[in-house]
């Protein structure tokens, strides 16, 4: 969807022509020039109507006399003081959600700051543009029949602001956000046959031209350097593993960077401790951590982030050929600790531990956060509204907390505790990687803390729960791929890590 800004004297010419109400239906100056315009449609529309200026409530006028628009949408936005970044992206896509119904390809967005309102003009009409611009996603490249169905879409965005300037201004940052999320979402989205490792570090590479510097270590560098925790993973999989850096460096020279690291299983089988088919299903989204590193990357480069930001992710497929890693197999990982597999499906902390040890020891990084679908207890604990958090600093964790709170990205706190470093002891080797039957995501978090050096200030983010969809869809995120992780990140990054 192409979104674009003027000041208020360009003239509504074709498609819908969207203005909006406050609670009690008080209807903001443009509405009340669309009503003038139409001859009074409006407002004898709103008679007949429920419509109370609600947030996210829509009235149609179609085909109103008088003008060449298709229809007058008025949207709610509830209480002017309740107004806040959040609900009006949420009150964006609810726009763009009717309007693709109606197969509309065209509409103005004419939305005035109503009194009592705590944002600013500019900043609401940037973050109404960023809400549909969230909703316009589609992941339509493997359907070939029934197309115009699917290509009938909101093509145009027109924004009137009274400061068309400072809206553009402010929608700049918030458009390179949607651009890391569309590409986290594409690439969970993507079928695993087709996003393998080497192609997805393939993808990443093309990310160069955005100012990213990137690398890929193939197997043999890896093996080289000591990965055996990650190669371990792959090496029942026909599919080359590949570890994947970017640096992104718009801070000062020699600054420390903050460094995200990320899960990259493009497909998990379980590996030979195989999962039964229901459980497989899906598992193609178990490089969603990657993802969100790889979306958030993108998004800083193209923001031009004043910030030095480096992200790891591990590639690998879980499969369970011959070559296959055996429950009861020792691995030395990249640190030198030895890990004990008794379970070849708790195969994303092997991933990670040896994605964490890189990055620490190349960059000694300010902050490390990594992000995985790494256990199906979070989606037991936490459901589909939170991530789990796990850190050894508490700072961190309540800066996570903020930024999620403001993006509408949540997380949880679970702990970390000496006391279940016990659950993961291994009878032969430094520890093992699996726990007991309980506290599934803290043996996980506790398991990835043995590869965290003396120093470091960590947080883990286990988002199996939200990485993907299978039930409801949230009207920002039309996808099975949510890009959950790019606008958290972003927003942590923005608030404390820029200068
Ligand atoms: N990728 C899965 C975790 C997962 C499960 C993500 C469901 C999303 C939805 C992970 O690799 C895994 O298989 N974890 C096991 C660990 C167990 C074997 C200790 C799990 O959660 O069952
Ligand atoms: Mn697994
Ligand atoms: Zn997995």
């Amino acid at each position: 969807m192409h979104i674009s800004f003027a000041a208020p004297a360009a003239k509504i010419q074709a498609g819908s022509w969207v203005v909006a109400a406050s609670e009690g239906s008080v209807l903001l100056p443009a509405a009340l020039k669309a009503d003038k315009a139409s001859g009074g449609a409006l407002l004898r529309g709103l008679k007949v109507s429920r419509f109370t200026g609600k947030s996210g409530q829509l009235l149609e006028v179609l085909a109103p006399a008088g003008l060449s628009v298709s229809r007058i949408v008025l949207v709610g936005l509830g209480k002017p003081g309740a107004l806040d970044e959040k609900g009006l992206e949420t009150i964006g896509a609810q726009i763009v959600a009717r309007l693709h119904t109606l197969g509309e390809t065209t509409a103005t967005l004419e939305v005035d700051a109503p009194k009592g309102s705590k944002v600013k003009a500019g900043e609401i009409a940037a973050h109404l543009a960023f809400g549909a611009k969230l909703r316009s996603y589609t992941f339509e490249k493997y359907r070939t029949r029934n197309l115009d169905e699917y290509k009938k879409r909101l093509g145009e965005l027109l924004v009137i602001a009274p400061d068309a300037a400072a809206a553009r201004r402010a929608y700049a940052g918030l458009d390179a956000v949607a651009n890391g999320i569309f590409l986290a979402r594409d690439l969970v989205n993507e079928p695993p046959n087709v996003l393998f490792p080497a192609e997805f570090a393939k993808r990443v590479k093309a990310l160069s031209k955005f100012g990213l510097k990137v690398e890929v270590l193939g197997e043999a560098e890896m093996k080289r350097q000591g990965f055996g925790a990650l190669l371990g993973v792959g090496q029942g999989s026909v599919r080359e593993s590949q570890l994947v850096v970017m640096q992104w460096n718009g801070g000062k020279k020699k600054a420390a960077p903050v460094a995200l690291v990320g899960k990259g299983v493009c497909f998990d089988s379980g590996g030979l401790s195989l999962k039964p088919g229901a459980a497989m299903m899906g598992m193609k989204g178990d490089m969603g951590g990657a993802a969100a590193v790889t979306g958030t990357m993108l998004a800083l480069a193209t923001r031009k982030a004043k910030v030095n930001a480096v992200g790891v992710i591990g590639l690998v497929e879980n499969m369970p050929d011959g070559g296959a890693i055996r429950p009861d197999d020792v691995l030395t990982s990249l640190s030198g600790q030895t890990i004990e597999v008794l379970n070849t499906d708790a195969e994303g902390r092997l991933v990670l531990a040896d994605c964490l040890t890189y990055t620490q020891r190349r960059f000694k990084p300010k902050c490390v956060v990594d992000l995985a679908t790494l256990t199906g207890a979070i989606v037991q604990a936490l459901g589909y509204e939170h991530a789990g958090v796990f850190s050894n600093d508490e700072k961190l964790v309540q800066r996570l907390r903020d930024a999620g709170v403001h993006t509408g990205e949540r997380v949880w706190q679970l702990p970390l505790d000496p006391c279940y470093d016990k659950m993961i002891r291994s009878k032969i080797a430094d520890v093992k990687n699996i726990g007991g039957a309980n506290s599934g995501s803290i043996t996980a978090a506790q398991f990835l803390l043995r590869f965290i050096e003396d120093g470091t200030v960590w947080a883990h983010l286990d988002i199996a729960g939200v990485a993907w969809q299978d039930h409801e869809h949230r009207v920002q995120i039309p996808s099975w791929g949510t890009g959950w992780g790019v606008r958290l990140l972003n927003r942590l990054v923005k608030e404390n890590y820029e200068n």
